[in-house]
Parts: C-alpha cells; structure tokens; sequence
C-alpha cells in the first residue's frame, strides 16, 4: 500500500491502470490548484512551510516531515488497505458482502453524502483563508496551514469517488465542489455551519475542536458503509482529522492557561481588567464555546429523519462505532428518545430508532466534545480559579429540527422571547466580545515568540523545539 509519488496525482489505487480516469483527474487538478490559489491561505504561496505528508497508510509509515511550499504539496489518492472478505455488517444487506461498486438504485443517495461531505472540505480552507495575518506564533501558523492542505486533500477523496464511480455526474459534482464558496449568498457552500465566518484565532480553535470533530464523528459512520471504498477513504481521513482536533483542544487550553496565569497575577475576574490587560476573560471563552457548539450540534440534522433511516437500512452510512454496538444491527422495532418544546417544556418523545439516527450520532458526539471541556477546566482548576466551562444543553440555539423554534437556556430551560433577549449576550457572543477579540489579533511571526494571549504549546511539532522555524517566508 505505499503511495506512489512518481506520479502527476500521488496515489495508492493503481491510477495507472485506469487511464480515462486518470486523464480525468489529471483534467480537474489544475481547477483545484487555480482554486487553491483563488482561495486557499491568503498570501501564503511563496512560503516553505513545515508540513507532513503522506507517504504510506499504514500507522508506521504514515507522515513525513519537510518544508514544503504548499501549492507544491502532493495532494493524491490514499485508501485504507482493503479487505477482500468485508461483510456489510448493519441494515437490510447484513452479511452480504461489502459492495466494491456503486448499486444503481442507491446511487443518487450515494452521491448525495459524498457530495455534502466533501463539501465542507474546501469550505473549511475558504473559511480559515484569512487566519494566516493574525497568526499568535509561527508554531501555529503551521498548524493552520498543515490543516488547510490537508482539508484540500479530503476534497480529493471525495472527488475521487465521484470521477471514478458516477460517471458524468460525478465529474459535474467534482467541478461544483470548487465553485461553491462559503458564505457566498448566490452559491455558498451546503451546510449552514460551513457558511458561518472563523473570523479570529479562538473562533478557529473552537471550530477545530468542535467542527472538526463533527468531521469525525460523521466519517466514523461513512467508516462502516456497505460500499467499501467510501470505506476505505473515510477511514485514512480520519488519521488526518485526529490532528486538526488536536490544535483546537490544545489552542483552546493553551488561551485559558494564558488567561488564568493573568488573573492570578493582577489576582482579578473582572473581565474589563483582564482584557485591559491583553488576554480573553472566561466568560467570552464560554460564550464562543456556546456558540461553535451549538452551531455544530446543528450539523447532525433534524432529530427525526427519513433519509437517516434510509442511509441506515440500505447500508451507506452507519452508526459511530457500528462493530463494537450489541444488537442486531437492523434497528427495526426499536425506539430511541428526542427532545421537543412542548408548552414551554422540554419533553422527551419516543421515535423509532431507525428515523432517530441523527440524534444518535448527536448523542454520541456530545460525549466525545464534553470530555475535552472537562480536560480545559482541569488547566482552571490547576490554576486554582473557580470558574468551569460547559457545554451549554443540545436544546440551546438550535436552527436545525424540532427544536429550531424553542428558545432555550445553556442549562436547558424553554425560556421566553423575552427573557432570551435579555440574556442572549450572555449567552453568546457579542459584537463587542467578537471585536475585542479581534483587536487581540496580531502577526507574531517570530521564531519562538508567542502572542500574549496565548501561552506556547507544551512542544513543537515532531519534537523540534518551540523556536524552530516551522514557516520560512523567503
Ligand atoms: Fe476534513
Ligand atoms: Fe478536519
């Protein structure tokens, strides 16, 4: 399974042997990297930058560690190995063996998840072009552009399902894929929470910790489909993903330990002081935190779904962690609960399971994003602050589902119109928190020097040290 770099598109499927979808590939790479240039990290062409690359799939072999200029990185094709007795093992195909090719009467729906997948790749990029100018340090400045290329890789796997398994529509999706942008009105990108700015640095280590995260979850369940290279492709890019969770929990923990350090020494909580004093006070960091998750919970969809059961039932997408559940995997029968507003209370509905696999997937996600919150109050705790941060209830500023009409508190209370507006700001945040965050933002470039609201990571990228020069700018 080693990767093939003598080649246009680096690759491990044997491209080589499938020249019209080579030469079809080969046609849309220089649409990626015109929108590469167009709307990847702005001014950032020119640098070498510090970047891991694939250079095999297995854990042993994987990444590779050079200074790279980042329209030159090898973006390619990279597939989990196969194996050739996988048995679907979920929905009404139970048993049978998993499909190496796409079924004609599952294929629009096929198309339609790695469509919408692949989607947010590039509007990830689009959405964090900007970060590189107000970057806190060199350190993450890399970070921000190891995410970035390899968001850009991801596209290329989807992209590559659609040129290799669906024919001309695949390739019309292929090529739409790098003209959707986010937040555009007229044509933005498919998901709501892909169309929100990352305007500044803590915005982006939320939306690393939280969104990213949701990338997980869902190519976990892409992870278990019946159609076995869309298999084999969510699983290699979860490797990928586990990183980019990484620097959001890491830069999130590294604001607040910045943050408890300041409030020690001048031995305050007052906000106003705190931000005179240059670092972000905790009730703006839970304020954002309210908000990338509550955005993000959205990205689940709608409590009870057809389409869920659909995907289930026909086995094109499972549950997170599908092989280590006991039941029988079929669903039917079963119930699982949702919540709805009812008379101004929040009341737990019972659904059949199958319509109900949305919210599972939710659930399951909650319990992974609580656990690195609890691990941000620990740094708090440390520092002897009593302060915790939460995870605000999945009822809270919801746009997606029954509960897109209620309003409701972080602490899980249907509230009134008014009382919302009373307390929205503080709740979420402001546009005065947002501009002080902003004013936080500026370049630190400088091997080894760290912005003052920020403390520096605990090491350096592939154990090189703190003041290496993770981006050269030539
Ligand atoms: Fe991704
Ligand atoms: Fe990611």
């Amino acid at each position: 399974m080693s990767i093939n770099y003598s080649e246009k598109i680096p690759n491990n499927v044997n491209l080589s042997d499938d020249r019209t979808l080579q030469r079809a590939l080969e046609q849309w790479q220089p649409n990626f990297l015109s929108w590469w240039g167009d709307m990847g990290p702005e001014g950032s062409h020119g640098f070498d930058v510090y970047l891991r690359t694939a250079v095999s799939v297995d854990p042993q072999g994987w990444a590779q560690f050079g200074h790279v200029k980042m329209p030159d990185y090898r973006w390619g094709i990279f597939l989990n190995p196969g194996d050739a007795d996988r048995k679907i093992h979920f929905g009404e195909h139970l048993g049978e063996k998993a499909w190496q090719d796409v079924p004609g009467e599952y294929r629009a729906n096929l198309r339609r998840i790695i469509v919408t997948q692949g989607d947010t790749e590039p509007a990830s990029v689009e959405q964090q072009r900007h970060l590189g100018l107000t970057a806190p340090s060199m350190y993450d400045l890399r970070n921000l552009f190891q995410i970035n290329v390899e968001e850009g890789r991801h596209l290329w796997a989807m992209v590559y399902l659609l040129h290799k398994y669906f024919g001309r529509d695949g390739r019309e999706e292929a090529e739409s894929l790098l003209e959707r942008r986010s937040g555009q009105e007229d044509n933005p990108r498919i998901l709501e929470a892909f169309n929100e700015k990352t305007p500044d640095w803590l915005s982006f280590f939320m939306f690393t910790y939280f969104t990213d995260r949701d990338g997980k979850f869902q190519l976990c369940a892409l992870a278990e489909s019946a159609f076995d290279p869309l298999a084999r492709t969510t699983k290699f890019m979860l490797t990928e993903e586990a990183h980019h969770m990484f620097v959001g929990e890491s830069g999130v923990s590294r604001v607040i330990a910045r943050t408890c350090q300041v409030m020690n020494e001048l031995k305050t909580d007052d906000p106003k002081k705190l931000r005179a004093a240059g670092v972000i006070d905790l009730p703006t960091i839970q304020r954002y935190l309210n908000f990338h998750f509550s955005v993000t919970v959205d990205l689940f969809g709608a409590d009870e779904s057809s389409n869920a059961a659909t995907f289930y039932t026909t086995g094109l997408k499972g549950r997170y962690e599908e092989g280590k559940r006991v039941d029988d995997h079929i669903l039917k029968g079963q119930t699982y609960k949702v919540l709805n507003a009812v008379n101004g209370q929040l009341v737990e509905k019972e659904v059949p399971m199958l319509n109900a696999l949305n919210e599972v997937l939710r659930d399951d996600y909650i319990k992974d994003s609580v656990s690195g919150v609890e691990r941000w109050n620990k740094v708090i705790d440390k520092a002897g602050i009593p302060f915790r941060l939460s995870t605000p209830h999945k009822a809270f500023h919801r746009n997606i589902g029954a509960l897109s009409g209620a309003k409701v508190s972080p602490d899980g209370r249907v509230v009134s119109e008014s009382e919302w507006q009373a307390k929205k700001n503080d709740w979420l945040p402001t546009a005065e928190d947002r501009a002080f965050v902003a004013s936080l933002m500026g370049r630190v470039v400088e091997p080894g020097n760290f912005a003052n609201w920020i403390a520096p990571p605990v090491m350096g990228i592939n154990r090189q040290p703190l003041d290496f020069e993770y981006v050269r700018f030539n």
